[in-house]
């Protein structure tokens, strides 16, 4: 009997204590990664200011609006299936002609200085300008020296990104950044457009989103090359983000090196519980941001990588040379997401909207208090900071204006506190390949109709048309 009381007592104990526990923990992860949302009715969202050289401009990607891609880890990965015999790209898509930028750019030029911006952030296709191992191509070349004379001629600064996931298809067969050894390649790549354009253009990105190529090309399968191996995702992060760093060394010690503002681009998204109180769904969003934000701050912040992969083996790496790599750093900012565990077999995890939110045409939510959040994040690395990708799929364009002026107070509100911020590219100019959602993401300024390539105004863009021309004539 007495034995009986003794193991109930103890039952009790450690329930008890598991649930203070897990009290506290809860307590403890929701101080210290608060989730704010502000009261938009007692905002005047369209209360802001921004000094008149604060640059404004527009993004996009080769692949995305160029056309004509033929010879790059996207163009075969448009051509592929999946295990179940499902195309690789929405319905089937290709980025086939895309915007014909590649022909229109002077048009789109005229685009952008309707809309008033000062800058135009594009990409570089790798795959077009060294079609082979060595071989370049003198004609892609001296298309993007057009392009930069003609933006010159417009008055519109460019912003150069030297890799936005496009890549050559030989580069892919060599395995990429899987090999760290391959890192070279990119590099010569680096060396020679920098070469050519460096004395047309200041501004350089190195790489873009190392988390979103690793983690959904290696790890989700969704993004060439269709990987799902948790090793091979941490090693391809790892070799980006330090392919950026040794591109930037090697570029500051090249002639106009000096003087040029060469950064990486990282997307910040957070992972957040759907329930504050659920201690697995903290678990789920803690490893999360870790995996997709956490690992790369940490490594540009020290230079150490630190990455727990299966067989029990670490990935880590000090790699002094990554450490503060940068003249800035570059955020693309959309949004946030709810990790939600739910028994259920076939989706036992569901990255979920909280009711209330504004919902885009993606999965995620319009937030802009996040905004905030990840800027104040990426000041902690002590650069001035670029917001090199924002913007809203919004193909009826009901939310687009909203958007804007929601997001654009968010940036004024961290501009307040005093973060430095030098400028702000809205992704994008125009409607374009969405990746792996082929055309059905419209995020453009601009509406494009793909059947006969003209562009329209649309009516929520005008919102940054405004904040645009106000701000540039500001006086301060
Ligand atoms: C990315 C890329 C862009 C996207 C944009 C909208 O974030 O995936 O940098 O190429 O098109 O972010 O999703």
């Amino acid at each position: 009997m007495s034995f009986l009381l003794l193991v109930l007592q103890v039952a009790f104990w450690c329930l008890v204590s598991g649930a203070a526990a897990w009290i506290v923990a809860c307590i403890w992860l929701h101080l210290r990664h608060p989730e704010p949302y502000w009261d938009w009715n007692s905002i005047d969202v369209d209360d802001v200011s921004f000094p008149p050289e604060f640059t404004w401009g527009v993004a996009s990607a080769a692949h995305q609006v160029e056309g004509g891609s033929d010879n790059s880890n996207w163009s075969w990965w448009e051509t592929q299936s999946d295990d179940a015999g499902q195309p690789r790209i929405a319905g089937g898509q290709k980025a086939g002609a895309a915007c014909e930028h590649w022909e229109r750019y002077p048009e789109d030029i005229e685009h952008m200085k309707q809309l008033g911006v000062s800058s135009y952030r594009f990409s570089l296709e790798w795959s077009k300008i060294e079609p082979e191992p060595g071989v370049f191509d003198e004609n892609a070349i001296a298309h993007y020296h057009d392009v930069l004379a003609a933006l010159k001629a417009a008055g519109i600064t460019p912003m150069i990104t030297l890799l936005h996931f496009s890549w050559p298809l030989w580069f892919e067969g060599e395995g990429a950044f899987e090999k760290s050894e391959n890192i070279h390649y990119f590099l010569r790549f680096a060396e020679r457009v920098f070469q050519e354009y460096r004395p047309a253009c200041k501004l350089w990105c190195t790489v873009n989103e190392p988390e979103v190529v690793s983690l959904i090309g290696y790890l989700l399968g969704m993004f060439p090359p269709g990987r799902k191996d948790l090793r091979a995702a941490v090693l391809v992060q790892r070799n980006l983000v330090l392919a950026h760093a040794q591109a930037y060394h090697r570029l500051k010690h090249m002639p106009g090196g000096g003087t040029a503002q060469i950064g990486v681009v990282k997307n910040i998204f957070q992972f957040e519980p759907y329930r504050r109180w659920s201690l697995p769904e903290w678990v789920v969003a803690r490893v999360a941001d870790w995996a997709h934000n956490g690992a790369i701050m940490h490594y540009l912040e020290t230079g150490h990588y630190r990455w727990r992969v299966p067989w029990f083996a670490w990935v880590t790496s000090y790699d002094p040379e990554v450490k503060g790599a940068g003249d800035f750093f570059g955020l693309n900012y959309y949004s946030h997401a709810h990790v939600k565990l739910q028994w259920d077999k076939a989706e036992p995890l569901e990255l979920a909207r909280k009711p209330g939110e504004i919902a885009t045409d993606f999965h995620y939510a319009l937030y802009p208090e996040g905004f905030l959040r990840a800027l104040r994040r990426c000041a902690k690395l002590g650069k001035p900071i670029y917001v090199t990708e924002n913007g809203a799929p919004d193909a009826t364009d009901g939310i687009r204006d909203t958007f804007i002026r929601r997001y654009l107070y968010a940036l004024h509100c961290a501009r307040v506190e005093g973060i430095d911020l030098r400028g702000y590219y809205y992704w994008s100019l125009m409607d374009n390949f969405e990746w792996a959602e082929g055309y059905d993401q419209r995020f453009g300024l601009y509406h494009v109709d793909f059947e006969t390539q003209r562009r329209t105004l649309r009516e929520g863009a005008k919102a940054y048309v405004r904040v645009v021309r106000d701000c540039s004539d500001a006086t301060y």
